[in-house]
């Protein structure tokens, strides 16, 4: 074996997760969500947050409500009409958000945001007088870290993937969006904050009984496997021991008893007591601006897979392993140099490659990375690219195993099959992510036979359709 080779396969064996740490990093969810219903006291611990929505959708809602959707690189403006049959339709507008407004003012990102929105209302509704009553109402899908006290306002805890705007933390999210919309004179009113996976739950419970057959089991998790990775599902109240006594007082005497949770599982075991932890994935954290946070995020999510493999082929160069052609790291194409450049869809191109010597990877890398490479290199590039995606997608099945057996969710009924609702870009377009996640599912604790009971599927249009199922929630 050549000493490339030997590096390649030290890298494969040190990245596969094995059943006995699926099953450890499973119990040790249990434990950490359970932890993070009792408290908030652990700021490393995960979040658990509760969001004020109590009632999943059943199909049958009906309404045309505004939503926005900030979570990534884009701003969305869309329009939801929801048919009461499981159908919607969307107008939407995408915005993509200039690089510099991800680390400048609070005012300067949302005075962009509220314009935006201010275009879409005037291009698509009819000019609406501006009194309190006849105002659109808009439900806000904001992707990151909030805490909320109720369903209209919600304080940000903190940043990711890759955006930093220090002034905006520990602000109410809705006032400084309502602020800027008023100061705008823009005739929407935002009733409703939720989180992407809040919303994709909500969506896809919407949205579930409309397939042919009918309905395949109860949605029980909203989950998003793109940029960043997090997940929420409904939860007892009795069981979010952290909400003050006078909110589940008057939950309880209105009905209610289950409030969705949304997990931050992005943060998921941000101590790595199970977490694998290379010196790339050390790396890669020092880059960020949240670190220490998010720990599980960083070795799962799209943002950070390419990342990855480029800390590896530097440190590969370093050793002469690869590339020698450039003699100092100061000589390799400036994109190899430049973090954050190699981006997940690269590796989803490698991923499949099966073309002679590697042809398209050969042309993949050359066009993005201006980096020409031997067909020794691609061989270990495909390698280590399917070590890094593969690690993801087992870790990607250990919240959604913890989730199912702390909530004991196919032992209530008989035959029971669970319904997951998906968005994100790794999870839709990243080949065999999804079968790979489902191999690691059926290691874990529920077993072949839970896996197969699960539905995992597309919520599409998740954020837009679900703030406009909360708007409805909260108007
Ligand atoms: C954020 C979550 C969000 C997830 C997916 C994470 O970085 O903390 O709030 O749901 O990304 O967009």
């Amino acid at each position: 074996m050549t000493e490339l080779k030997a590096a390649v396969a030290e890298i494969a064996e040190q990245f596969a997760v094995s059943q006995e740490k699926l099953q450890q990093g499973v119990d040790l969810f249990i434990e950490l969500a359970d932890r993070g219903l009792a408290s908030d006291e652990d700021v490393h611990g995960l979040p658990m947050i509760p969001t004020y929505v109590n009632t999943i959708p059943t199909g049958s809602e009906r309404g045309i409500y505004l939503a926005a959707d900030l979570g990534g690189t884009n701003f969305r403006v869309c329009s939801v009409t929801l048919a009461g049959d499981h159908t919607f339709k969307l107008v939407q507008s995408k915005n993509p958000i200039p690089v510099d407004l991800m680390s400048g003012s609070g005012e300067e990102l949302f005075s962009y945001l509220a314009s935006k929105v201010a275009s879409f209302v005037t291009e698509h509704h009819e000019a609406k007088e501006t009194d309190e009553k006849s105002k659109f109402k808009l439900g806000f899908t904001f992707s990151f870290p909030v805490t909320q006290s109720s369903l209209n306002s919600g304080t940000l805890l903190r940043w990711t993937k890759g955006f930093d705007i220090p002034d905006l933390v520990g602000k109410d999210i809705v006032s400084v969006f309502q602020g800027q919309l008023d100061k705008q004179n823009v005739p929407v009113d935002v009733v409703a904050l939720a989180n992407d996976t809040v919303g994709t739950l909500l969506s896809r419970a919407y949205s579930s009984g409309a397939v042919a057959g009918g309905k395949q089991g109860d949605t029980l998790i909203g989950a998003i496997f793109g940029t960043g990775t997090n997940g929420a599902y409904p939860e007892d109240i009795d069981n979010i021991k952290k909400l003050p006594a006078d909110v589940v007082k008057s939950l309880k005497a209105k009905g209610v008893t289950q409030m969705v949770v949304n997990t931050e599982w992005g943060s998921f075991d941000n101590k790595l007591q199970v977490l694998p932890n290379s010196k790339y994935d050390v790396a890669v954290d020092a880059l960020t601006s949240n670190k220490g946070y998010h720990m599980f995020e960083k070795r799962v999510s799209g943002m950070f897979l390419g990342e990855i493999l480029r800390q590896i082929l530097i440190d590969f160069h370093q050793k002469g392993l690869i590339l020698r052609q450039y003699p100092t790291f100061d000589k390799l194409p400036h994109r190899l140099r430049t973090p954050w450049e190699l981006d997940s869809e690269v590796l989803s191109l490698m991923e499949i490659d099966d073309s002679s010597s590697l042809k398209a990877t050969e042309l993949t890398l050359k066009q993005n990375l201006r980096l020409p490479t031997t067909e020794e290199e691609r061989l270990a590039i495909q390698d280590l690219t399917r070590a890094i995606s593969k690690r993801a997608a087992y870790l990607a099945a250990i919240p959604l195993a913890g989730i199912l057996v702390k909530t004991g969710a196919f032992e209530k009924g008989v035959h029971k099959e669970i319904d997951v609702g998906v968005d994100g870009s790794v999870v839709e377009f990243y080949p065999g992510f999804r079968a790979m996640m489902r191999d690691a599912l059926a290691l874990t604790q529920i077993g072949d036979k839970g896996e197969r009971r699960l539905h995992i599927n597309i919520a599409k249009d998740g954020s837009g359709v679900g703030a406009a199922l909360c708007a409805l929630d909260g108007a």
